[in-house]
């Protein structure tokens, strides 16, 4: 695990410095999964709170589940639009970024949004899950017994990529290319580093090319229910600039592949540091379906989403002016003791798992739910089938970020149970 500078790790253990001296945006809190206090004191002292002068410049950090909710409530003033910075930390600017509805207010959003959206409904889920469950055992009976390994490379990474390749009908041999290009789009560290920067753009480059030869090859030939070929002869999307709908499609890449892989790692992260709660699904595997939000509020797989003030107004009492920078921690929010009474606790049978918001709230909760959902259930039953118990056997790595929320490294060992 990464360890914290002499002044972090004081800041974030006592709890006694000047508030002003907290930066959630630093990503070395995450990597040394420190978090906790932090949010914990702001949200008992400073649920609305400014930093004034981080790496990504000021922003505000919302820290509470209602705040958030409030936030995510009022669009109208709170606009995710790339044009004032977009859905991070990190304000969106540069070349390969491209329009994308998730960084969108309406109408703009809602009609791209309600293309994909079927392609998500309950009879594609089902349609879908064949093809899942069969790669998932696949894949779990490939890995070793009593012999440690890195999860997050045999499992999660696998198996998220192979969901989105089913998802889009996407070259099964090339299929690699979705993790390497989401694992870019989405590093905003990267993003901020000078000599990260131009690498990320010419991969980006990269990935319009093959994207643009994808694109023609399904237009040519008639429609199938593949994502790919709804959005190219859809009436809103076929005949939108080739621009915006690659953006959409990267959207749907980065937004279905780190967060889902990172809830298959946090699912036995939390069951290793749970067992009882493992315990309970041996005994009924029925309850699959029902642990399922709460591993993902447990998780949290995005830390934050940011949105921009297009007027004054204020958050939970806080003035907030036009042009602010608001961030609303996700993380914090699902631990957040109001709504979730012992929070850090993983209970799979806790009643209002689903009210986490991990997910985001209101118009642009997240389009993949049920897909991520399936996923991660289908893979706990395949475990369960198998009488796979997951331990922790070494040191987890965690992503250096303060955007995704998981890991680079989770050894592991599985046991017959
Ligand atoms: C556990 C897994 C997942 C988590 C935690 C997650 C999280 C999120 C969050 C936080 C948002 C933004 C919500 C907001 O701004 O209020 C979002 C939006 C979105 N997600 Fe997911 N996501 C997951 C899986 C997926 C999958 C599998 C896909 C598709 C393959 C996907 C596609 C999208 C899209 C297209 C949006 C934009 C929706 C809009 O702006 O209307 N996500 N997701």
């Amino acid at each position: 695990m990464a360890t914290l500078s002499p002044e972090l790790d004081r800041q974030t253990r006592d709890h006694h410095g000047p508030l002003s001296a907290i930066d959630t945006s630093d990503a070395m809190i995450y990597a040394a999964d420190a978090w906790r206090p932090m949010f914990a004191r702001l949200r008992a002292e400073a649920p609305v709170h400014f930093q004034p002068d981080s790496p990504f410049g000021g922003f505000w950090s919302v820290s509470r589940h209602a705040d958030i909710q409030a936030v995510e409530a009022r669009p109208d003033i709170f606009s995710s639009d790339m044009k004032y910075g977009g859905i991070t930390v990190l304000d969106q600017v540069g070349e390969i970024n491209r329009p994308q509805f998730i960084a969108a207010d309406r109408p703009y959003h809602g009609e791209q949004r309600r293309v994909i959206a079927p392609a998500f409904g309950p009879s594609e889920m089902a349609k879908m899950a064949e093809a899942i469950r069969l790669r998932t055992a696949q894949l779990l009976d490939t890995l070793p017994i009593g012999e440690e390994f890195n999860w997050v490379e045999r499992v999660s990474i696998p198996l998220t990529t192979d969901m989105l390749a089913i998802l889009f009908d996407f070259p099964w041999a090339d299929r690699h290319l979705l993790t390497f290009w989401s694992d870019i789009a989405g590093d905003i560290e990267a993003a901020l580093n000078p000599e990260t920067a131009a690498q990320t753009v010419q991969h980006g480059r990269d990935m319009l090319a093959y994207f643009d030869r994808l694109f023609a090859e399904r237009k040519a030939l008639p429609p199938t229910t593949d994502l790919i070929s709804m959005m190219v002869h859809s009436e809103s999307m076929g005949n939108m600039p080739d621009q915006e709908r690659i953006g959409n499609l990267i959207l749907l890449i980065v937004g279905g592949n780190d967060t889902t892989r990172n809830t298959m790692s946090g699912a036995v992260a939390a069951f290793d540091r749970y067992q009882d709660q493992w315990q309970k699904l041996i005994a009924d595997p029925g309850k699959v379906a029902g642990a399922v939000p709460e591993i993902i509020r447990w998780q949290t797989p995005l830390a934050h989403m940011r949105r921009t003030c297009v007027a004054d107004s204020e958050i939970a009492g806080q003035p907030v002016k036009k042009g602010d920078k608001i961030v609303m921690w996700y993380l914090s929010g699902n631990r957040d003791e109001s709504v979730f009474p012992d929070a850090e606790r993983l209970d799979i049978e806790r009643p209002n798992a689903r009210r986490h918001l991990a997910f985001g709230f209101g118009v642009h909760r997240c389009v993949g739910a049920r897909l991520a959902e399936l996923q991660i259930q289908i893979l706990l039953e395949e475990m369960l089938k198998r009488q796979m118990t997951v331990r922790i056997t070494g040191t987890p790595v965690h992503v250096v970020q303060c955007f995704v929320h998981g890991y680079s490294d989770l050894p592991a060992t599985i046991e017959r149970h």
